[in-house]
């Protein structure tokens, strides 16, 4: 049986994000450590959120809300809404997304979303999976409770910094071993293989492609 990581470990997984972190990380992470550590360039990314947002979306995992604010969503147009465990985040990303009159929804991915009862067409998924304890078969009981708020033809998309089987850099091996010791990522064991396999059990159509240590998967 599949047991939920404790509660301790979720926290510590998104503790990092602060009102004070958030103010740089955009600079930190998004255009700095995405191209130099984890070799896949922010630019990569907004075409990945570009190719698979639907105008019925909900981001899990918010940050600071950059890669939303850079697809030219169309106010009035589009339903967006806003997931995260953590408050400064869903705070900081509804200020930069208050145009689309976001829906807010404060959970942590291992809870069911009970609140939503209007489905979405796309959820995305960023750089989330490796902040989560656990392995990849706990991990993925967050797809569980993505797909009972997806309508029938939707499909989930995400990127996630693996631990096994890439090629990391210096400094990735250093960040990889400094942010697990400090329990603010936790993906040493998570493989591309296992990713490819919890998504198969969830989801008919899975791809997955690697770009530096980063897979972006689609599955639907
Ligand atoms: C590395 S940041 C990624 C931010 C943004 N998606 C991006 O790519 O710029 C991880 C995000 O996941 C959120 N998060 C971490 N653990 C979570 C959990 N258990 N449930 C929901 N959100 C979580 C954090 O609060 C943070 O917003």
């Amino acid at each position: 049986m599949i047991t939920t990581p404790n509660q301790e470990d979720i926290q510590a997984g998104q503790s990092i994000y602060t009102q004070k972190s958030l103010l740089v990380y955009d600079l930190m992470v998004t255009r700095f450590s995405n191209r130099f550590v984890w070799q896949c360039p922010r630019k990569t990314l907004i075409d990945f959120f570009k190719e698979h947002t639907s105008i019925n979306h909900l981001d899990i995992g918010v940050g600071t809300g950059y890669f939303l604010n850079q697809l030219h969503l169309v106010p009035g147009k589009q339903r967006l809404g806003l997931l995260d465990m953590n408050k400064a985040c869903l705070e900081h990303a509804k200020i930069k997304l208050n145009q689309f009159a976001p829906e807010i929804y404060q959970y942590s991915i291992f809870e069911p979303f009970t609140s939503i009862s209007k489905k979405f067409d796309s959820v995305s998924l960023n750089y989330v999976l490796h902040c989560l304890p656990g392995n990849v078969a706990q991990k993925a009981i967050g797809f569980d409770h993505i797909k009972a708020i997806l309508n029938q033809n939707g499909k989930i998309f995400g990127t996630t910094i693996l631990g096994k089987n890439v090629k990391h850099n210096g400094l990735a091996t250093k960040l990889l071993t400094i942010y697990n010791n400090k329990k603010i990522m936790h993906n040493l064991n998570d493989s591309c293989d296992e990713l490819i396999s919890e998504l198969r059990k969830r989801f008919s159509k899975v791809d997955v492609k690697i770009r530096g240590c980063v897979a972006l998967f689609v599955a639907g």
